[in-house]
């Protein structure tokens, strides 16, 4: 199947701001590992969307999985973005596609859940926070999906609260089995600990100012030339110090935790739960595989929410561009510091 349906863009923009009594028509951009799980997701799991295209420059794979869920394939994605017959997009296609995609987006009023990053810097990160400000409306929300994880969740409600007082430290963990080929020393800091930079706004509440990155001994397991584990120190507006742990060839499991440390008690998250079996072997639980499995519920959740959103008229309930933004300057200066050993301070300018 192969469709260049041309756009009524004017009514799809016009039913967006709106919001819709049937399900959202939702399109997958990019149907790679990302893009594949979340088609699954968006034709079997999600509530009030129908999952109607996907899109990708594989031809051959756009067909696979076009074929795999019954629905069309549109094999160039700009096309897919404008087609009137689309209300929403997923976009899964790697980082430095993303402006491109989103902005084309924002051009036809479509929503955009946008998987992390938003963009690959932070310039074009903030050319996307502008065009959005410029229509007026929010349209764009990013992949963070640890926002939806239920231990976070709680983390972030007991910071609030201010039971245990104000955060002191956080202590975090982001150990995982291996990388894929050529996974740079970079990409420790913008594909994994993007995630921390996002989850530590998120739990504080507070921008990142300050950041620095250290790299100890190798592990022999990385390949050569991969600075693997590093180690990252960040500072929050009002002084709370977040240490990261990222190791990413462990050789077994995925795991990422976090503690946090307050001034009237400490509280753990991401800690091995489950079933504990005991056997001649020993007691033990098990370690989950991936990122997949870890936050399978936090996908579903930030997918269900998001449909809700674009629903409801709203296109957003989760990070938006500005968030995108935050985290793609704080993985800059990350990576700066990476470099040059150096404190790098991040100074976002004037909030958009
Ligand atoms: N939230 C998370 O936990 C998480 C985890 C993994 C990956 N990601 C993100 O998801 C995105 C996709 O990652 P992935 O691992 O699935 O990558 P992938 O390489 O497996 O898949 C990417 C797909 O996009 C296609 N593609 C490339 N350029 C395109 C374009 N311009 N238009 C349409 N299709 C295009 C490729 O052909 C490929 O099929 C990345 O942004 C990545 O950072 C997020």
């Amino acid at each position: 199947m192969s469709t260049a349906t041309s756009a009524s863009t004017a009514t799809a923009e016009h039913t967006a701001r709106q919001g819709y009594d049937r399900d959202v028509r939702v399109a997958v951009l990019g149907v790679g590992m990302m893009g594949q799980d979340h088609a699954r997701r968006l034709a079997r799991l999600t509530k009030g969307a129908e999952l109607v295209a996907v899109s990708d420059v594989d031809v051959a794979r756009t067909d696979a999985v076009a074929a795999e869920f019954g629905v069309r394939a549109i094999h160039d994605p700009s096309l897919a973005i404008t087609d009137g017959e689309v209300d929403a997009l997923v976009i899964a296609t790697p980082g430095f596609t993303h402006e491109d995609l989103v902005l084309t987006a924002l051009r036809a009023g479509k929503p955009v859940l946008c998987e992390k990053p938003l963009t690959t810097s932070p310039e074009s990160s903030r050319r996307v926070v502008e065009a959005e400000a410029a229509l007026g409306r929010r349209l764009v929300q990013v992949g963070f999906m640890r926002r939806f994880d239920a231990g976070y969740l709680q983390l972030r409600e007991l910071i609030a609260s201010g039971e245990y007082g104000k955060p002191l430290f956080l202590h975090c963990a982001h150990r995982n089995a291996t990388t894929p080929p050529n996974f740079s020393s970079e990409m420790l800091m913008l594909d994994s600990v993007v995630h921390e930079v996002d989850i530590v706004r998120f739990l504080t509440g507070e921008e990142i100012t300050a950041i620095r990155v250290l790299a100890p001994r190798s592990t022999s397991s990385a390949p050569e030339g991969l600075l693997d584990p590093q180690f990252v120190v960040m500072e929050t507006e009002s002084g709370t110090i977040v240490d990261v742990e990222i190791f990413v060839n462990t050789t077994f499991g995925y795991e990422v935790r976090t503690e946090l440390v307050a001034e009237r008690g400490q509280v753990r998250i991401g800690l091995p739960e489950g079933a504990v079996s005991q056997s001649a072997s020993g007691w033990g639980g098990r370690i989950p595989r991936d990122f997949k499995e870890r936050f399978g519920a936090a996908y579903d959740l930030e997918f269900q929410r998001w449909v809700d959103a674009v629903r409801a008229g709203v296109n957003v309930d989760g990070p938006g561009v500005w968030d995108g933004y935050a985290a793609a300057a704080v993985c800059a200066a990350g990576v700066e510091s990476l470099k040059t050993g150096d404190r790098v301070e991040i100074d976002l300018g004037a909030r958009v």
